[in-house]
């Protein structure tokens, strides 16, 4: 991959560092970051041989067709608000496919993009000493995907029939971080977010399963819920504080802070 200096008019990247083939760039950005790199490094693979997912799941990383990128980060922030910044990655991703090439994604809360209810952008964010790895996969130019994830999973290539330059994606995708990040910096919630994200999130006002943790890591995907064993709420859509505000059918209001959600009669 090929990358102009343009990169470093982003003021939140201070540095890049790219690699033909790694393990999991946020495997790479954490080591990067125990070693003391600086606020603002981004690390971007062509290829990656362990790409990970949330709840122990893989991230499907062939060469030379997806984006692989992870930006380690040094905010001053308290713990609590480190979620919110998931949020704020899907969003920014949403913004700039949007924006600068007109393709329209839902969010699944907390991590995932979707089009036409297929999987195209996962986020992992993780915490280590005094650093956060923001990770984002994006599957761009993938021509198909193996068959165990085929129904689940779509590229930018499969919606649209157009390839992407993957290094000016990185760019834009950036910049609509940049901005989202720096205010949110400074307002330390999702207040001015809110009403964007709950517009674009595919579990609005919807009805949804909530999923234990100790299913998560069970199931292969959240879509694997196909009957109402598990309680059934309505979504609410987000809090400031990026929780997901569920309704249970006595009309108790309960905030959920983590874990995963499926969307009911929806697969
Ligand atoms: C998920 O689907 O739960 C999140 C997927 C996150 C994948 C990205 S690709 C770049 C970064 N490196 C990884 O190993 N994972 C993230």
């Amino acid at each position: 991959m090929i990358f102009t200096s343009s990169l470093f008019k982003i003021p939140i990247v201070n540095n890049v560092i790219v690699f033909d083939e790694t393990d999991s760039t946020n495997n790479r950005a954490k080591d990067f970051g125990k070693k003391g790199c600086v606020d603002g490094t981004l690390v971007v693979s062509d290829c990656q041989i362990s790409g990970r997912g949330r709840m122990g799941r893989s991230f499907s990383s062939p060469t030379g067709e997806g984006i692989y990128m992870s930006l380690l980060l040094k905010p001053d922030i308290d713990n609590r608000l480190i979620s919110q910044l998931t949020l704020l990655a899907g969003l920014a991703v949403s913004r700039a496919l949007l924006k600068y090439y007109d393709i329209k994604t839902d969010i699944k809360w907390p991590n995932d993009l979707l089009i036409n209810g297929k999987k195209i952008i996962g986020i992992l964010t993780e915490k280590c000493e005094d650093f956060i790895v923001i990770g984002t996969g994006i599957n761009v130019n993938n021509k198909s995907f193996d068959v165990k994830i085929a129904d689940k999973a779509t590229s930018l290539y499969l919606e649209t029939g157009k390839e992407y330059n993957r290094e000016s994606m990185i760019e834009n995708i950036l910049k609509e971080f940049n901005d989202l990040y720096l205010s949110f910096l400074n307002e330390q919630d999702l207040k001015s977010v809110m009403d964007e994200y709950n517009n674009l999130s595919v579990s609005y006002d919807k009805d949804i399963y909530v999923i234990p943790y100790e299913l998560t890591g069970k199931l292969e995907n959240s879509y694997q819920i196909t009957d109402d064993t598990l309680p059934v709420y309505h979504c609410m859509g987000i809090a400031s504080d990026g929780s997901l505000i569920c309704r249970d059918s006595s009309g108790k209001l309960t905030p959920i802070n983590s874990g995963e959600i499926s969307i009911r009669n929806v697969r």
